[in-house]
């Protein structure tokens, strides 16, 4: 008894050793199916990425697939539904959960940032790590809040987060411009679901998405239209956490934020 108990703690802790070493995280660019039944076909090998095993169409069928399921998404539910049936892009793979969208669909703004890291695939929520609580902090001083329960007197508007991909690539690398135009369609879909009247856009990958120009530290601060909305473009918070320096900013736009909120109210 003694002895497998000791097996056991070993065991465990050989376990928590390679959990420390990252070997629940996905780490090459591509996912791999290491549990392929290769028995069943001499073409596919084990480790053989998953996009040459199945038949996935090119880019441009993919991204017309997308859009009719996003034009046939008519709520929410349905929006997450389609996005969680669509095979088409290999992230989903190498994620653990579909991360659609967290706070208030009447909210007045919508924020917008590039995909989920490590926290949000576990938890399926956007902006629920370092960077996302850094968000919230910002939000509060305007009187924003995801949470509409929290609405009080210095809360006064409630906020709608997601992202411009909703699984978190391998290694949090950027997404690539196959993987934004495939989510686009869904993207643009979810924005018209919610209809705000302020969006803003997080960091690069959503200025590319969604007003194809990047420099994100000269986009910030100035105004731009999505589609009649007006668009924010402000430093992704995961930035922010580097560079104390850009917080400065960033307030200045909240600032701006704030003021159109009150011009629309
Ligand atoms: N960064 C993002 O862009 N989105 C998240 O959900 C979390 C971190």
């Amino acid at each position: 008894i003694m002895d497998s108990k000791r097996d056991m703690t070993d065991a465990l802790e050989l376990l928590k050793w390679q959990l420390e070493l990252g070997v629940d995280e996905n780490v090459g660019n591509i996912p791999l199916n290491r549990f392929s039944d290769h028995s069943q076909s001499d073409e596919v090998k084990v480790g053989t990425p998953v996009s040459t095993q199945q038949k996935i169409p090119n880019i441009s069928s993919a991204i017309t697939e997308a859009e009719s399921r996003a034009e046939q998404s008519k709520t929410l539910d349905q929006l997450k539904a389609s996005l969680a049936n669509y095979e088409f892009c290999d992230l989903k793979k190498g994620s653990r959960n579909l991360v659609f969208s967290s706070g208030d669909p009447d909210a007045e703004v919508m924020i917008i940032g590039e995909a989920p890291g490590r926290e949000e695939d576990i938890q399926g929520v956007p902006f629920v790590g370092r960077a996302g609580q850094l968000l919230d902090k910002m939000l509060r001083p305007i009187g924003l809040t995801r949470n509409k329960d929290q609405i009080n007197d210095n809360l006064i508007n409630t906020a709608y987060i997601c992202n411009v991909i909703p699984w978190r690539p391998p290694h949090n690398r950027d997404p690539n411009t196959d993987e934004i135009e495939m989510m686009l369609p869904f993207l643009k879909r979810h924005i018209s679901l919610i209809e705000p009247k302020i969006i803003v856009a997080l960091g690069n990958i959503s200025c590319r998405a969604l007003i194809g120009q990047t420099g994100i530290t000269k986009l910030r601060g100035n105004w731009f239209d999505f589609d009649e909305t007006p668009l924010m473009p402000m430093c992704h918070p995961a930035y922010l956490l580097r560079n104390n320096s850009a917080k400065k900013d960033a307030w200045s736009d909240l600032l701006k934020i704030k003021e159109k909120l009150e011009d629309i109210a």
